[in-house]
């Protein structure tokens, strides 16, 4: 009786009959997977690569002898967006749904079959092609949630050139950088993005950045919105519509399995964002796979990922896995909450019969604030909807629970980061269906080897807290290195504990083997779903001629889990009154790093806590804003210090 009413009341009414994995069926589906990726990982990963097209099928399926840098299906070739959509026509399926554009702000909504898709693809990679990109060549993607977006992505995977989206909240600055990173020869952008309470001017933000970049793009394609055009550069910007009506329809290039498929930038714990580099192979068999066994998506369903194609579940599961498997994906440009209500969402699974939809908490969060007893869920046909998933940030059991009793459908939290582009940690319920546990994204995917280790690298007991690391080699899709920075790459994520990827990530593994993620133990923060480093911040903050020193650090939210809260210590002999100098720094980080910082409050303090030699005790201050009770470590210089800054950091946002 238990294990059928499980995802209807969550697990703790079932919890000692189901609770642990010793007490799952034995050898259920998911052990048996799991099983046969840890004790033979390349036959795992060879029937699973058999799910694609290769124009060279894999015959070697990992290369070690570079470990730690490790390479999948060294000597294949394949393009990605031919799988993820010529294959599907060639198959018969070309008026099958492959794209639902749903724009509340714009009041639009229109579809694209595969075969549809594929030719506007082409024609956007003839258009790319004719501006001189190739295969290896760079293009950053700048767009809002408009399909221009999705056909860009592909178009470059159909030329073997590398794509690089940047969120539309950044600014400048940060689009700059990623530009200079990337040295791209070509921007995809747009004149404006529609927020719901104001008009977003892409195009003048692209100038700018080009204006700032030292490698600037030697062309851009934009596209021109109704709702704000903008004025174009003459011999350096195309018009997107024009473009694509004089290409010429581009084939797809095959490209090894290890040529880079795209850079998503990522926020480290300096301020220079770190360059994921995602290849073609691992990439396309790693997503095929989890489709069908973690999301239970298959061909005809429709999946839809209401996250930002700048990020990383915009990636991998609005974009590339669903096409991958033959589903239709929606591309939602509108809000959970105010396009033009709390019910938008369900409208959109009514409307379009979602099957299943991936968002991150906080989503879930703002509609419950607005529509706490789910008079608005009642309000649509929600029959198609078969699961929820959330990722991106801890999933709060109210949350959890909120959307369990309101929904009435399995959600299923899932774990897992830029780096690794798919699930560390989910609940495979294409699979099998496991147990849930609130607060826990239940437990590893066939090919993570998930360790939690102490400060000296020695695994620690079940229930214990330490640093949650992956043993290597990381299963295909996980990133290879940083885009031109092998050592960064090797310095930022294996060198901490020989022989395993370090997270980033705090927690414990209980003793039924489910991972609980307590938070980061470095200075990345999570607004909103959003990855941002607290370091980029104080870069702001401290080049302000009035700031002595500073940190900033993320502190608990009820609605975006967590916000940034900066503290600075003016400059003895500076005349400027607190609330001009908070105003003036909350403008700056809008201004440098962009709105999707949601900074919004400097507290000026007297001092700032540090150890004896000078270091600042964010770490300490972290914990205590995280409504933790950390010990005073011994080397504080001045534990009066830290006493004063406990009510600011404590303070409701
Ligand atoms: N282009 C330009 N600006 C953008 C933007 C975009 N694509 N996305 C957000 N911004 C701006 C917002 O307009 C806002 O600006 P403001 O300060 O002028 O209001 C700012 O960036 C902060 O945005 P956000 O943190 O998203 O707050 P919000 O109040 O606009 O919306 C939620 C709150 C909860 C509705 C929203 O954060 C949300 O939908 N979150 C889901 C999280 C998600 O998709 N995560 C992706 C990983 S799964
Ligand atoms: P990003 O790279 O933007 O996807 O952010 C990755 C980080 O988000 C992880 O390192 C975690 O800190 C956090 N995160 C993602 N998913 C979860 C989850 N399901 N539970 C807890 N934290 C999560």
């Amino acid at each position: 009786m238990c294990r059928s009413r499980r995802w209807a009341t969550g697990w703790r009414e079932c919890a000692p009959a189901v609770a642990g994995r010793g007490r799952m069926p034995v050898m259920g589906a998911y052990q048996r997977e799991y099983d046969r990726a840890a004790n033979d990982p390349e036959g795992f990963w060879a029937d699973a690569a058999q799910a694609l097209d290769w124009t060279r099928p894999p015959r070697r399926i990992l290369d070690a002898t570079r470990a730690p840098f490790t390479r999948w299906f060294p000597d294949a070739e394949l393009n990605t967006c031919a799988n993820a959509l010529d294959r599907h026509v060639a198959a018969g399926r070309g008026d099958a749904l492959a794209l639902i554009y749903d724009s509340p702000v714009t009041d639009t909504v229109r579809r694209f079959t595969f075969a549809e898709l594929t030719d506007e693809v082409a024609r956007a990679a003839g258009a790319l092609a004719a501006l001189g990109v190739g295969r290896g060549d760079r293009v950053i993607i700048y767009l809002p949630m408009i399909p221009a977006a999705v056909v860009s992505m592909l178009a470059c995977a159909r030329l073997g050139a590398v794509h690089s989206v940047v969120f539309g909240g950044f600014a400048a600055a940060e689009l700059a950088a990623r530009m200079d990173d990337a040295q791209a020869k070509v921007v995809v952008s747009a004149s404006c993005g529609i927020e719901p309470t104001r008009l977003v001017a892409y195009k003048p933000i692209l100038d700018e950045a080009i204006a700032l970049a030292a490698h600037a793009p030697a062309a851009t394609l934009i596209v021109q919105r109704d709702r704000q055009r903008c004025s174009m550069v003459a011999g350096r910007d195309h018009d997107w519509d024009a473009a694509l009506a004089a290409a010429a329809p581009h084939p797809p290039v095959p490209v090894a399995a290890t040529d880079p498929l795209y850079i998503l930038y990522t926020s480290g714990t300096t301020g220079r964002p770190k360059g994921i580099v995602r290849d073609n192979g691992g990439h396309g068999v790693a997503l095929t796979w989890s489709m069908g066994t973690i999301y239970g998506v298959r061909a005809g369903d429709v999946m839809w990922a209401a996250s930002d194609v700048g990020w990383a579940v915009g990636h991998s599961y609005a974009v590339y896995a669903p096409l991958l498997a033959g589903a239709a994906t929606v591309l939602y440009e509108g809000k959970p909450v105010g396009t033009p209500d709390a019910g938008a969402f369900w409208r959109v699974v009514a409307e379009h019969g979602v099957n299943v939809l991936f968002t991150a908490p906080t989503a879930i969060r703002a509609i419950k604030k607005e529509d706490p007893a789910g008079a608005l869920v009642r309000g649509y046909d929600r029959s198609s909807l078969r699961a929820l998933f959330l990722a991106g940030e801890r999933l709060d059991p109210a949350t959890y629970d909120w959307a369990v009793a309101t929904l009435g459908i399995p959600v299923i939290d899932n774990y897992w980061q830029t780096e690794t582009g798919w699930p560390i940690c989910a609940n495979p319920i294409g699979l099998e269906p496991l147990p849930t546990r609130a607060g826990s994204p239940t437990v590893p995917m066939p090919g993570y080897d998930v360790r939690v280790l102490d400060p000296a690298g020695q695994p620690v007991p079940a229930g214990t807290e330490g640093a949650i690391c992956l043993r290597l080699p990381l299963p295909p899709g996980t990133l290879p290195t940083l885009w031109e920075d092998d050592d960064r790459y090797v310095a930022s994520y294996l060198s901490a504990f020989d022989g395993y990827y370090l997270t980033g990530d705090g927690g414990y593994v209980d003793a039924d083997g489910y991972l609980f993620v307590l938070g980061r133990t470095d200075d990345v923060i999570n607004v909103a779903g959003h990855r941002l480093s607290t370091g980029s911040m104080e870069a702001v903050l401290a080049a302000h001629p009035a700031v002595a020193e500073c940190a900033v650090v993320g502190v608990a939210d009820a609605l975006k889990g967590q916000v940034p809260r900066g503290l600075v210590v003016v400059k003895t002999g500076v005349e400027i009154g607190p609330d001009a100098l908070a105003a003036e720094l909350v403008a700056r980080v809008r201004a440098e790093i962009g709105p999707v910082a949601a900074f919004q409050r400097v507290d000026v303090v007297a001092a700032l806590p540090k150890t004896r030699s000078g270091k600042i005790l964010r770490r300490t201050m972290r914990e205590i804003a995280d409504g933790r009770s950390p010990a005073v470590p011994p080397t504080i210089e001045d534990a009066t210090v830290l006493d004063a800054l406990r009510p600011v950091l404590t303070a409701a946002p």
